[in-house]
């Protein structure tokens, strides 16, 4: 079975195979309107959003299918204690597909192991969000041409920005890309993303703290909100909420064929007197993600009995009782999961679930 919980899940073919069915929704969108007719996406939101639920609903809309499910997880039998596991077997009757929001880490990764239908992770925490990756990767494609050799400046909350995470191992399948970190102290990329992924796969990367100085160099700039909700520590919020602005005088700054994306909702950093600057391609990003979401949902359901679209197969986990994750954010702190852990080749152990390093 196929499911979606991280970028990695996706071959760098079938990653191009869903941009490319995107791009084909987008010139021909009468040749798909019927495709899922009689299919049904359910859309389990633990977690508040408006562009992931509502542009999955409509793409699942628009291929003739029908969609269930809950924005607000309080109106569901998980207000009376049920797990996510057993919500997901009992969704799976009901649907040929689920795309699943969570606050806590993991928990697609936990649903998928109990799914008899593909699972889409919309959403887990501050650790990933592959359909937001999907949505800026053809994104960058259709406003710059293509993706490799690309310099991409990602600026903010580098650390609890879930876009951030997932957006950088898909670009490791890319070749000759540049990444510039741009963020305060407080807010750098976690380790695990600069260990495993940048300098695994040979991704080169700088960090700096002053976008001005890097703006002349970027193709992409990414911006993201600084995640009040991630934020254990009001005071820590406050020190670092304001921390990078985008506006006129900046982009005065940057390429004249720069690309800035977001993937919203933007609270102040990227100032209104951006919005109709070219280049600003936030919400042309928003529009593209109703269409690689649909291509996603086809691409998966054609997937599910293929033998050649099975999940990777990576290390097996470790299993050992001694060790804990002290992460509360991480679904093995909230239901009974096996612990289980992985090492990297740096020797570092982590987190099957949720990828947080363990003492
Ligand atoms: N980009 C994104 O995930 O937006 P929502 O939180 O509104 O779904």
């Amino acid at each position: 079975m196929k499911h979606l919980i991280d970028p990695m899940d996706l071959s760098r073919e079938e990653t191009d195979e869903i941009l490319v069915l995107a791009q084909d929704i987008i010139a021909d969108r009468e040749k798909y309107r019927d495709l899922m007719a009689h299919r049904k996406l359910a859309t389990l939101f633990y977690e508040p959003s408006t562009r992931t639920r509502l542009s999955f609903t409509s793409a699942m809309m628009e291929l003739g299918g029908n969609v269930l499910g809950f924005s607000d997880a309080k109106n569901s039998s998980v207000s009376k204690g049920e797990t996510v596991r057993d919500t997901i077997r009992v969704v799976g009757c009901f649907a040929d597909i689920i795309a699943m929001r969570h606050s806590l880490e993991g928990s697609p990764l936990v649903a998928a192991e109990v799914s008899e239908v593909p699972i889409i992770n919309a959403g887990d925490g501050s650790h990933s969000h592959p359909t937001q990756t999907l949505t800026d990767l053809l994104t960058i494609t259709r406003e710059l041409g293509g993706i490799d050799g690309i310099t991409i400046g990602f600026c903010g909350d580098l650390r609890f920005g879930r876009t951030v995470h997932s957006l950088i191992k898909a670009l490791s399948r890319y070749s000759g890309i540049n990444v510039v970190l741009i963020a305060p102290d407080e807010l750098r990329l976690p380790d695990y993303i600069k260990q495993d992924v940048c300098d695994k796969m040979g991704i080169r990367y700088k960090e700096t703290s002053e976008l001005d100085e890097v703006l002349p160099e970027l193709d992409v700039l990414y911006m993201t909100r600084v995640q009040k909700e991630r934020f254990l520590d009001e005071d820590e919020f406050d020190r670092v909420k304001d921390s990078f602005v985008l506006d006129a005088r900046r982009m005065s700054l940057a390429k004249s064929r720069m690309a800035v994306l977001h993937p919203l909702p933007r609270v102040n950093e990227i100032l209104t007197e951006v919005d109709d600057d070219p280049r600003a391609a936030y919400f042309r990003q928003v529009e593209n993600g109703k269409f690689v979401r649909m291509a996603l949902i086809c691409k998966l359901l054609e997937w599910k009995d293929s033998p050649e679209h099975s999940m990777p197969q990576g290390e097996a986990p470790l299993l050992d009782s001694a060790l804990h994750c002290s992460n509360l954010k991480c679904i093995c702190n909230s239901e009974k999961v096996p612990p289980r852990f992985r090492r990297t080749p740096g020797g570092v152990t982590r987190c099957w679930y949720c990828d947080s390093k363990v003492k």
